[in-house]
């Protein structure tokens, strides 16, 4: 456990679906990292995937528990980060409540990130009141356990910065320093490509390798990978931009120096693509078959990985209260 000093995290996935290489990538291997550094909540946000999920809540309560095996296979470790369930901490509801006073319609509806999902989502017309307002439910989820930094996708920048805003007009209003401003901590190697060369590997794409892939499905998914189009031949000179097997590579190989000899082989001419994917595949193989393994044994004990959600979403509520108390206290709000 870190000491109680250390910056807090925040960070979470809306569960809807089981996490691949996307989220290994640009969250999840992070996550293990900062959870010896920092003080770090990961939140399982049900209540957010229900803005945009209310004609399937199924589908989000079902995945809650497989997002859950997804964090312990990589390796988060719930005794050193607290995992928790959003929807079981009502505290969370409870600031975005006040919080919605400190936003305009206006200021919501020119959120950068609101207007893209809006769009992804075909929302134009018809936007669900909770979908436009979660930049403050957000916000709510950061400033409850007084977190510094949120590791997210550069697409959720302008959540970070909206939040802000709302801490620092709470805290003028409060006058003084209740809610503390987040940072964004954006990851090197934020999003990796679909197998299809796509921007984002995406389930909706059909472009992804799943966390819990099989060796076969492995196989089979590397096989697909894009390359380079212009790699007719073996001799020809290969290129590196945009060449998925090499993006993966960057991402998952364990030596670099290797990794470079292969790139320069390849851009000369004369090295074929199945070495590439080969190569490529053995990396992969490496990095699933622990965490395939370690899933299939937190599977057989659904029941304890309840229990330890159920103790991350108690130690959550604690804090979260906490805050809550000081906000309705600044706010005036103490009666009894
Ligand atoms: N909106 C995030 C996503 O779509 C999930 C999320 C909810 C989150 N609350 C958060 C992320 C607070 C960071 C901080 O992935």
């Amino acid at each position: 456990m870190t000491s109680r000093t250390a910056p807090v995290i925040l960070t979470g996935d809306r569960p809807t679906g089981p996490m691949h290489l996307g989220h290994f990538v640009g969250s999840l291997r992070n996550r293990v990292a900062y959870q010896n550094e920092f003080r770090q909540y990961i939140m399982i946000a049900d209540a957010q995937a229900l803005t945009d999920n209310m004609d399937d809540t199924g589908k989000v309560s079902r995945h809650v528990i497989e997002v859950a095996l997804d964090y312990l296979a990589v390796g988060i470790d719930p005794k050193k980060s607290t995992i928790f369930i959003q929807s079981q901490v009502p505290e969370l509801a409870e600031l975005a409540f006040y919080y919605l006073n400190l936003v305009s319609v206006a200021r919501l509806e020119r959120n950068p990130t609101v207007k893209e999902e809006i769009r992804q989502r075909g929302f134009e017309r018809d936007i669900p009141a909770g979908f436009l307002t979660y930049p403050a439910s957000q916000a709510a989820d950061i400033t409850a356990f007084k977190a510094s930094l949120v590791p997210v996708g550069e697409d959720q920048i302008p959540m970070i910065e909206q939040s802000n805003e709302i801490v620092r007009h709470f805290n003028r209003i409060a006058e003084r320093e209740v809610l503390v401003e987040a940072k964004a901590l954006v990851p090197p190697l934020g999003r990796l490509p679909g197998i299809d060369g796509k921007a984002k590997m995406s389930k909706s794409l059909k472009n992804v390798i799943h966390l819990n892939a099989n060796p076969d499905e492995i196989c089979a998914a590397v096989k697909k990978i894009y390359t380079d189009p212009l790699h007719l031949r073996i001799e020809d000179p290969g290129h590196l931009e945009g060449n998925v097997a090499f993006i993966y590579l960057d991402a998952f190989d364990p030596d670099p120096v290797g990794l470079a000899e292969l790139k320069a082989y390849y851009v000369r001419g004369g090295l074929a693509d199945s070495v590439v994917k080969a190569r490529l595949e053995t990396c992969l193989q490496d990095v699933l078959a622990p965490i395939r393994s370690r899933r299939q044994q937190f599977e057989k004990a659904r029941g304890e990985v309840l229990q330890c959600l159920k103790e991350g979403t108690d130690q959550a509520r604690e804090i979260a209260a906490r805050t809550v108390a000081e906000v309705k206290s600044a706010l005036g709000l103490t009666y009894f």
